[in-house]
């Protein structure tokens, strides 16, 4: 099918962490192959591989000094085709991550670029006069803090960088840039890659008239990022036309897809997600970081899934709750759970009920939580600068835990890039395989099910009014109808279901017409029951 992408189930992969090969404590490439047997065993359909490019490593690869070579820390390129064989023996597709809206600042684009106003690659960054005192040309901030603008004193000009100082952003408006960026996605399709996944999608395009954002009336939190809105550094219209370049290019080979990041929040991450995946020569799909972050209530799930559908009624999207930017989601939503096995659990029968794709990150098969670490174990930039206050994103980072009993749980036999601590160890893949009552083998039967139930996979989804903390829809595919019930709280429900039947392997019990679902419960039920409180 070409379209396979519409209902997958992706697992990422975070390569510094995932499994190390040659014992120097990082993650690698041969060591991803040889865990790829894990991956298919849990019936997911394809992995996405954090950026595995050259790189200085400033912001863990998402810092690209060569599009088409692998850092040596991962691999080589040969490494890298071995891998992606195995993956689709396994019947894996492989999905590589993008950073294209900014490079290194160690590519040699910019190297070139940075050096006067006149070379080859002059127009190839964001590069703007200062204002008459010398201030930045406009007051847009750095997601990673402090202005996006950083000085260069050869060309007495600044440059831009949405985020670190080291990531200078690429100018879209120049059309040689989009040319050679669209060549290095053609050197991976060629390589037989099965999609992209587009990092900071919405971020490609600042305005050319450079004006100032205005200021946020909602500002809250510790970062200046939140002050402004972003309407002109990031979410500009002029993307969809590069967007429509990306998809005619992905259009010329055989079921190849892409997934955008939008980097935003609340309505306006909702209505970029949609302007981008509308009709059909856009982004296959997108994800926001709305279901990444504190609010875990029906409403909120609900607002999400209906004001996509709404904006973009033949759009795709896809849907995680974890990933290697924010703290797991086993930690994030603990207080609204009594034990964390079930939130866990609950969490993949609710991300594996909702339409669109699914992107699981490694480790939450596991059940796994955030990593507690010290200032000293810290490595990621916005941490390091703004300790206590942002914690950063090592503790979602650490490495993946194969085996208590091993050394760093067979994560590495050296001392590893970011410490492995007893309560993750504690959930190591060998120790779920021995018990029947898992997180791993919940994660596997809900698969499984997913699988096997067409209208979890396809089917129109229509939500049902029933008070908080009760999450409730039906998805109906070809004359299947299933309705998917969560109790999002650590207090038991009770539901009036006359005439249901369960399916599949949920966490409630019915006796007579009385649906019990207790703490973090959750339940798949036969056709369309009348429910009631
Ligand atoms: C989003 C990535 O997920 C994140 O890890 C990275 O720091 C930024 N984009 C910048 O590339
Ligand atoms: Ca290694």
């Amino acid at each position: 099918m070409t379209e396979w992408w519409r209902d997958a189930v992706i697992y990422q992969i975070y390569p510094r962490s995932f499994q190390d090969d040659n014992g120097d404590g990082i993650g690698d490439l041969r060591g991803i192959t040889r865990r790829l047997d894990h991956v298919a065993a849990l019936g997911v359909d394809a992995i996405w591989l954090s950026p595995i490019f050259t790189s200085p490593m400033k912001d863990m690869g998402y810092d690209v000094s060569d599009y088409t070579d692998i850092d040596p820390l991962f691999g080589t390129l040969a490494d890298f085709d071995a891998m992606v064989a195995r993956a689709h023996d396994l019947g894996l597709k492989v999905i590589i991550d993008q950073v294209i809206s900014h490079t290194s600042d160690k590519h040699p684009w910019f190297e070139e670029s940075r050096q006067s106003r006149s070379n080859p690659k002059a127009d190839w960054y964001v590069w703007a006069d200062p204002n008459p005192d010398g201030t930045p040309p406009t007051n847009w901030p750095s997601v990673f803090g402090g202005p996006a603008w950083e000085w260069e004193p050869r060309r007495r000009q600044y440059y831009l960088h949405n985020f670190l100082i080291q990531q200078p952003d690429l100018n879209f408006h120049h059309r040689p840039v989009q040319d050679a960026l669209l060549d290095t996605m053609r050197f991976w399709l060629d390589r037989g890659v099965d999609g992209f996944r587009l990092d900071t999608v919405n971020y490609y395009f600042h305005d050319d008239k450079l004006r100032d954002n205005p200021p946020n009336p909602d500002a809250d939190g510790p970062e200046t990022y939140g002050y402004q809105q972003h309407i002109h550094s990031k979410n500009r219209p002029e993307n969809i036309g590069f967007l429509k370049r990306l998809r005619a290019l992905t259009d010329e080979y055989d079921a190849r897809m892409m997934v955008g990041e939008v980097g935003d929040g609340g309505d306006t991450a909702i209505r970029i997600m949609a302007e981008y995946t509308e009709g059909s020569d856009r982004l296959h799909m997108c994800y926001s970081f709305e279901m990444l972050g504190p609010a875990f209530t029906a409403r909120h799930f609900r607002h999400v899934i209906e004001g996509v559908q709404k904006g973009a009624p033949d759009g795709h999207s896809c849907w995680s709750f974890s990933n290697h930017d924010v703290p797991r989601h086993v930690t994030r939503w603990g207080d609204h759970a009594l034990n964390r096995d079930d939130l866990a659990k609950q969490a993949a029968a609710m991300l594996l009920s909702f339409p669109g794709s699914v992107c699981l990150y490694q480790g939450e098969e596991l059940g796994q939580t955030e990593t507690e670490l010290v200032y000293a174990e810290l490595t990621d930039p916005p941490a390091l600068r703004f300790w206590p206050e942002v914690k950063g994103r090592d503790g979602c980072r650490t490495p993946m835990v194969w085996d208590a009993d091993a050394p760093n749980a067979g994560f590495s036999s050296a001392k590893p890039w970011l410490p492995v601590k007893e309560p993750q160890a504690a959930r190591a893949v060998a120790t779920q395989e021995a018990g029947n009552d898992s997180v791993l083998s919940g994660y596997r039967a809900t698969l499984a099910h997913r699988k096997a139930t067409p209208a979890l996979r396809w089917g129109a989804t229509r939500f049902l009014d029933l008070p908080e903390p009760l999450l409730a829809f039906r998805r109906d595919h070809d004359g299947q109808t299933v309705t998917c019930i969560f109790n999002l709280s650590k207090t038991p429900a009770v539901v009036q279901a006359a005439g249901c039947t369960l399916i599949g392997p949920g966490h409630a019990s019915l006796s007579g017409d009385v649906l019990n679902l207790p703490a973090n419960g959750f339940a798949w039920l036969d056709g369309a029951p009348d429910l009631t409180v």
